[in-house]
């Protein structure tokens, strides 16, 4: 039931050509291979639409990288899940430590973006992690238990059941500094058994945990091959075919 997952994330990366490029170049490269793994793209809203149908008929899954909280009406600016879902996109990266951090993302803001993503049929990637000085004073299972409970435990375990989760830690992300694939382990573990205490030991064994931070073609296969890491939310390395698919082949 769970599944191996490898999904880029662009961030503000990539005009809407050099977008369309990548997914032409990535659905050529991949196709014909017997991949062990969904590979999904996380892109600006803007590309949704075109890079969707680029991607028809190939293994590429495609993500937005956030959506509103609200369903519609007078919000200049923001962009719903309905309105992602219309592009042909089938998943939604939430939650993200840099929409945390600099856009002011708290965990009520969340739970109502994950309702509505799972309400218009979107999978959310849900992120979650601890800071360096988080980390350091030993705080990181508590962190993420607490980031997973106050925006996720509202739901029920059958929409829980929905959500992939993206284990970031910030003072991994685009740092070159890479968790170990025993630090890895470690809190995937942790987070699969904080979430069968509360939704069942089925729910958790299903549910796919990715690793996300400095993950790439040198580190991604030591990484996947632990029990609990179930693929990478892949940043830097996404932003070419030819990085990006040693990560895909690391499976
Ligand atoms: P890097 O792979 O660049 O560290 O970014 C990870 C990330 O934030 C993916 O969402």
């Amino acid at each position: 039931m769970r599944k191996n997952i490898v999904a880029g994330n662009w961030k503000m990366n990539k005009t809407l050509c050099e977008g369309k490029s990548f997914i032409e170049e990535l659905k050529s490269t991949l196709s014909g291979k017997q991949l062990r793994c969904e590979v999904i793209i996380g892109a600006p809203f803007i590309h949704l639409a075109s890079i969707a149908e680029l991607a028809t008929d190939s293994p590429i899954g495609i993500a937005a990288e956030n959506c509103a909280d609200k369903a519609e009406g007078a919000y200049t600016g923001e962009v719903s899940a309905a309105m992602v879902a219309s592009t042909g996109a089938s998943y939604v990266i939430l939650g993200h430590s840099e929409r945390r951090a600099y856009y002011g993302e708290t965990d009520q803001i969340l739970t109502e973006k994950v309702k509505l993503a799972l309400a218009n049929g979107l999978t959310p990637i849900f992120c979650i992690g601890e800071v360096k000085e988080e980390r350091e004073a030993g705080k990181h299972f508590e962190v993420v238990e607490q980031q997973i409970a106050q925006a996720l435990f509202s739901l029920s375990a059958e929409d829980f059941g929905k959500i992939v989760l993206a284990y970031e830690p910030v003072w991994a992300i685009g740092t070159g500094l890479t968790a170990t694939s025993d630090q890895a382990q470690e809190i995937h573990a942790h987070i699969r058994s904080f979430i069968a205490n509360k939704y069942g030991a089925q729910i958790a064994e299903d549910c796919t945990i990715l690793y996300g931070g400095s993950c790439n073609a040198g580190n991604a296969q030591e990484l996947f091959s632990r029990p609990d890491v179930d693929g990478g939310l892949i940043g830097g390395a996404s932003l070419s075919v030819e990085k990006f698919l040693p990560i895909i082949e690391a499976f």
